[in-house]
């Protein structure tokens, strides 16, 4: 998919930039031309020789300098890529990326391009974890860049954490991944839950599930990059927001889930509950926090509304409404119950006692059951693989 696509390669002053010696190969050798920008740190590390020689092409770093291949302007790389991928991201390119600092061949390309941006920060990770680092990572993210996590190890600086640059094939990978997504769903209004309500029982407890939010932002993610417009609704997640969403609406208990929901209901096309909804909450909240008196104590709870029933009887025709099921028992007999109860289109069951199965696990292992008593099964695949045969299911539907 990378075959002719123009990737410009901005390598910041890192030592994990000896690395990306081997993302430039690569990316060539999937069919890509790749432009290097290097700032003037990156050449202590690696020489600009090095990057001519594995991409054929010029490197660009002085803004001032005679230019011998492109366009002498100084946006010229800006407006000829196809994506841009920043690895490493050290701090400082961070921080002036997310200030508009265009300071130098870099900077200014960052600013000048409207190809989407990828990047992979890597630094010590203090640093990463820094409160200023975190901010403006944000704010990229907020303003659609796509970021690349920093893989956790061992640093150059002598101590482990997160802040190591990712394998060179895992940003091959990802950039690889971007333009292989055929833009099938554009114009569609996906609306997408994820992640575990939590039900207050008093102010500082609640009843929550171990649902981590990851096959839910896997479907936003890969619905965005189909080119649909995307609202996710998601209850408290530890993962980073997608990139590309339209709307990102977080919630904290079913009741919120609920009305996020409905209000969004009748635009959609297309709606995935993969949210772990609480069934019950507490018949009351204590205003204050309660405290340990007797032996036993008893919470009284009071049913939630079902999110996707309600959906279900509210569904128009055209819509598609797709539910999860997560059983430890039972499981084709439970998930069609629920698919027919609830009037979905197909249901995504899984066994949540199999291993690497479920919640908090980067695989799922899931069957999927349709209205015309279909079962498609699939073996155990990362959850990302899996948003993508669902949304298959969910196209073969609308043809
Ligand atoms: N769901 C919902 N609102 C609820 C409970 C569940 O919208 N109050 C949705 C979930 O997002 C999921 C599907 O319904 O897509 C099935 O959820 P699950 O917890 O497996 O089943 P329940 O309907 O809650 O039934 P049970 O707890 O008896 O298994």
């Amino acid at each position: 998919m990378l075959e002719g696509k123009k990737i410009v390669l901005c390598v910041a002053g890192g030592i994990a930039a000896y690395k990306v010696v081997e993302v430039a190969s690569k990316l060539r050798q999937r069919g890509a031309e790749v432009h290097v920008i290097m700032t003037r740190e990156a050449k202590e590390f690696v020489t600009e020789l090095t990057f001519r020689e594995i991409t054929g092409q010029p490197v660009a770093s002085d803004m001032f300098a005679p230019v011998a291949h492109f366009n002498v302007e100084h946006i010229a790389l800006a407006n000829l890529a196809d994506a841009v991928l920043i690895a490493p991201a050290t701090a400082n390119v961070i921080a002036k990326a997310a200030c508009g600092i265009a300071d130098d061949m870099m900077t200014t390309t960052l600013l000048a391009t409207r190809a989407p941006i990828f990047f992979a920060p890597s630094m010590n990770s203090n640093m990463l974890t820094n409160d200023v680092t975190q901010e403006n990572i944000k704010k990229l993210t907020a303003r659609g860049w796509h970021l690349i996590e920093p893989a956790s190890g061992h640093l150059a600086c002598g101590t482990s954490g997160k802040g190591r640059l990712p394998e060179p094939m895992e940003l091959v990978e990802t950039i690889d991944e971007f333009f292989s997504a055929e833009k099938t769903l554009v114009g569609k209004n996906v609306l997408v839950t994820a992640a575990g309500t939590r039900e207050p029982i008093d102010p500082v407890r609640y009843i929550g599930n171990r649902s981590s939010g990851r096959m839910g932002y896997s479907i936003a993610q890969e619905a965005v990059a189909r080119g649909a417009n995307v609202t996710l609704v998601s209850g408290l997640s530890a993962l980073s927001v997608p990139r590309g969403l339209s709307e990102f609406i977080s919630v904290e208990t079913a009741a919120e889930m609920r009305s996020a929901v409905l209000e969004r209901f009748s635009k959609a096309d297309i709606v995935i509950k993969a949210a772990a909804v609480a069934d019950y909450r507490a018949k009351v909240v204590a205003e204050n926090k309660i405290k340990k008196n007797d032996d036993e104590w008893t919470l009284t709870l009071e049913k939630n509304p079902d999110i996707l029933k309600e959906l279900g009887q509210k569904k128009k025709a055209g819509q598609i409404l797709v539910g999860f099921a997560a059983e430890t028992q039972h499981l084709l007999e439970n998930a069609k119950t629920k698919l027919e109860k609830k009037n979905l289109d197909f249901i995504v069951a899984n066994d949540v006692t199999k291993p690497n199965a479920g919640f908090n696990t980067e695989t799922n292992l899931i069957k999927i059951l349709s209205r015309d008593g279909s079962i498609e099964e699939f073996p155990l695949m990362k959850k990302r693989d899996l948003a993508a045969k669902i949304l298959d299911r969910v196209e073969s539907i609308m043809k």
